[in-house]
């Protein structure tokens, strides 16, 4: 299979991150919106000092739909699939069937936050990249 070369792109810095506040942003390109959110408890894949902090396709693995921070999870507003951002994108609950993909994240000496890569695909999407 052909390698994927994903771009390194600055999602936000550690000092500016507040827990429970997620923030949008497209990954790998402007097609697909992403989320980053720091959770307040470690988490796999985690980054930071308190490895809490995660990032995760935004869109829904059964319709596509953008998924919603709220209460430590990703909630799907369209049939209200559930995913756990503590555990890779777990899906636990609903229509789903997919995990959603999530975004590996590298933290700069200077703080910032650095998507990397997406494990999984995204919805709707031949490839990635
Ligand atoms: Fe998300 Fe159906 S599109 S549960």
């Amino acid at each position: 299979a052909p390698s994927l070369t994903y771009p390194s792109i600055k999602v936000g810095n550690v000092a500016k991150i507040e827990v429970g506040k997620p923030a949008y942003f497209n990954y790998p390109d402007n097609r697909s919106q992403a989320v980053l959110v720091k959770l307040g408890r470690e988490a796999l894949g985690g980054v930071g000092k308190d490895r809490d902090l995660v990032a995760f396709s935004a869109s829904c693995t059964h319709m596509g739909c953008g998924v919603q921070y709220k209460d430590g999870r990703f909630v799907c507003p369209c049939h209200q699939s559930m995913f756990d951002p503590a555990k890779n994108g777990q899906v636990y609950q609903g229509l789903a069937s997919e995990w959603l993909p999530q975004i590996p994240l590298r933290v700069e000496p200077n703080g910032d936050v650095v998507a990397t890569a997406v494990e999984g695909l995204i919805w709707g999407r031949v490839k990635n990249v």
